[in-house]
């Protein structure tokens, strides 16, 4: 860690209380003069600072942006988010990381943005990514996996961004088949598993998380404010997104490794805890067509399973569910 990560640290550890100038230039084994330079780099990164006189520094605003080096201290992660490359603005996350797996980077990286111009979802829909409000990441997996295991690496993601939400902010988040998440019905989190595949095989995967963290209800068009909210407006509460994104990233690695090491069991137990779409009438419409009954639970592999009203059980692979 640099110096003025080490002040950063004292301080966000201070807990909005002041630290003396003498115990910083002590801990940190700088002259008084060396703090009064690291306070001002901070500064110009975007954290403010109370400065008294024989009282010290006091942390009081942290930069509004997703900060690199707020993240890196709060991530308790080995791998996932340890290289982290913060974009004010880019056209998708998703490109940005497929361009650096091409490019042989590790399994891990995140791209954050800003803002996104051309942020994509499924089934080829655009995704609305407007700047500050939400988190908008993609981070670079390299499982070893057949093709057909993809989908159990949906639903993980699904499941720790929904682990992350709760623990973090405290909102009732639960999953929608496969991984949307929704509070009170509608929709605050997206998540779009990308896969390059040779051989039957993955070379690496883009797992695509676009959070609405902070939005107000005007911040949205006319046509999302009836099926989407965000964490801000269910809880009334501006939510830290760098704190956040941290902690979707440690839940994101802790599931990963457990699934690497244990399988799919216990990831389905998990989504299943944390299923609204479970026991419930649904819709789904994929390319073959629509079908409808039950949703009774997920089978070995991550599909969906739906009980028709003759009793035939149905496995979805693909699709829109509603209800
Ligand atoms: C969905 O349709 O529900 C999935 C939405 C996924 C959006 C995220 S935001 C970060 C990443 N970049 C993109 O362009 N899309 C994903």
């Amino acid at each position: 860690m640099t110096k003025h990560e080490d002040l950063l640290h004292m301080l966000l550890h201070a807990d909005g209380k002041f630290v003396s100038g003498e115990e910083i230039s002590r801990q940190l084994s700088i002259s008084r003069t060396a703090v009064w330079k690291h306070v001002n780099k901070l500064r110009d990164m975007g954290y403010e600072f109370e400065a008294v006189s024989r009282k010290g520094y006091r942390l009081v605003t942290r930069p509004e942006s997703i900060d690199e080096t707020a993240l890196q201290l709060a991530l308790k992660t080995t791998t996932f988010g340890r290289k982290a490359i913060m974009l004010s603005s880019t056209s998708s996350t998703q490109a940005d990381v497929l361009k650096l797996a091409e490019e042989g980077e590790s399994e891990g990286a995140v791209v954050f943005a800003e803002e996104q111009t051309g942020g994509r979802g499924r089934f080829g829909r655009k995704w609305f990514s407007p700047p500050g409000k939400g988190i908008w990441m993609s981070v670079l997996l390299r499982p070893e996996l057949p093709l057909n295991h993809t989908p159990q690496l949906t639903l993980m993601t699904g499941v720790a961004v929904c682990r992350a939400i709760r623990a973090f902010t405290g909102a009732e988040a639960g999953i929608k088949w496969p991984n949307d998440l929704l509070i009170n019905d509608r929709k605050i989190c997206g998540i779009l598993l990308e896969s390059a595949v040779e051989d039957h095989e993955v070379r690496y995967c883009i797992a695509g998380i676009g959070v609405d963290v902070n939005f107000d209800l005007q911040d949205y068009p006319k046509d999302l404010q009836q099926i989407a909210t965000s964490i801000q407006i269910e809880t009334g509460q501006a939510i830290d997104r760098t704190g956040l994104a941290a902690a979707i990233l440690t839940e994101m690695e802790h599931l990963y490794f457990l699934y690497q090491k244990e399988g799919f069991g216990v990831i389905s137990t998990l989504w299943e805890a944390l299923s609204v779409s479970l026991n419930r009438q649904v819709t789904v419409t994929n390319p073959q067509g629509v079908i409808e009954g039950t949703a009774v639970g997920l089978d070995y592999s991550g599909a969906l399973v739906v009980e028709t009203q003759d009793g035939a059980r149905e496995l979805i692979i693909s699709g829109e569910v509603t209800w």
